[in-house]
């Protein structure tokens, strides 16, 4: 990608945040400076590098290939589609996905949405450069979420799903009215995975304590779907997710996995300002 159209994707109203020692970064010729002189440089690949002593994550090229095919076959549309609804009924300009994978929910929102902005950050550089393959509109960042580079009172939404959260840092970064809207798994969520691979139910109660401590919740709503499946989406299914991070995936896992529910419980906060 030229490295001018990679660096037109980065110039919003927004403030970038140095990562290294938190001044103002602007974008300078072809990187990202702050008054301290770090400078990250954009990268013709479409995207900007921001993390020091990186180290690679196990959320793998393998596995953001997996959730790509499971969600190319629409099997996260319904969870889509309440995203969508949410951010009909709120006014916003900036949007950052913490922990967007390998994008699938902002690539499709910048279709929907196309006047915004949709940034997407994560801590795989395997995640980020799958996103930035498939999706030529939205700018992404390889950057952690203890550390966002956004300044404080800037962004309108974080979108947080199935990843961890930082509410110190979305307190920061979100503006005073703004929205985090957080999407955890329920104890249903791919049940017929977890219970091939453990014996003990999923809670999301720690969870959602966390989440209440920090923040003013204003919804909660359970999406659920089951699907049947076929063998080769019961492979990216089991491939797609952390639940088999050091299992052994056998053929049998495979052929007996028929069934598959995706449920998720989507939460709407409010960060205390
Ligand atoms: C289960 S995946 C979910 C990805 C995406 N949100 C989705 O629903 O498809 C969790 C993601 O969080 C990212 N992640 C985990 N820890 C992170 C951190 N400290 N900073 C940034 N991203 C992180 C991982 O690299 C991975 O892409
Ligand atoms: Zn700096």
């Amino acid at each position: 990608m030229k490295i001018e159209n990679v660096i037109k994707k980065f110039n919003s109203n927004i403030i970038y945040n140095c990562p290294k020692c938190y001044n103002d970064m602007y974008i300078e010729n072809n990187s990202l400076k702050c008054s301290l002189n770090h400078t990250y440089d954009f990268s013709k690949k479409g995207y900007v590098h921001l993390i020091n002593n990186y180290k690679s994550s196990k959320y793998d090229y393998k596995l953001f290939e997996a959730r790509d095919f499971i969600f190319y076959k629409n099997f996260y549309n319904h969870i889509y589609l309440e995203i969508v609804k949410i951010l009909s009924g709120h006014n916003f300009d900036i949007l950052v996905d913490v922990g967007c994978g390998e994008g699938y929910y902002i690539r499709n929102l910048k279709e929907y949405f196309g006047y915004k902005y949709f940034f997407g950050i994560d801590n795989s550089k395997d995640a980020i450069e799958f996103a930035v393959k498939k999706d030529k509109k939205n700018p992404y960042m390889l950057a952690n979420l203890s550390n966002l580079p956004f300044a404080s009172n800037s962004v309108d939404v974080v979108l947080n799903i199935l990843t961890p959260a930082n509410y110190k840092e979305f307190t920061r970064i979100i503006k005073k009215g703004g929205l985090l809207i957080k999407i955890i798994p329920t104890k249903n969520y791919l049940r017929e995975i977890r219970e091939k691979f453990y014996e003990q139910e999923y809670s999301n109660d720690d969870t959602l304590i966390l989440l209440e401590k920090n923040c003013q919740i204003l919804s909660r709503n359970t999406i659920t779907k089951t699907f049947t499946i076929n063998e080769e989406e019961a492979k990216n299914f089991l491939e797609m997710t952390p639940l088999t991070f050091s299992k052994n995936i056998k053929l049998e896992d495979i052929n007996s996995l028929q069934k598959i529910t995706v449920e998720l419980e989507i939460i709407v906060a409010k960060v205390m300002k």
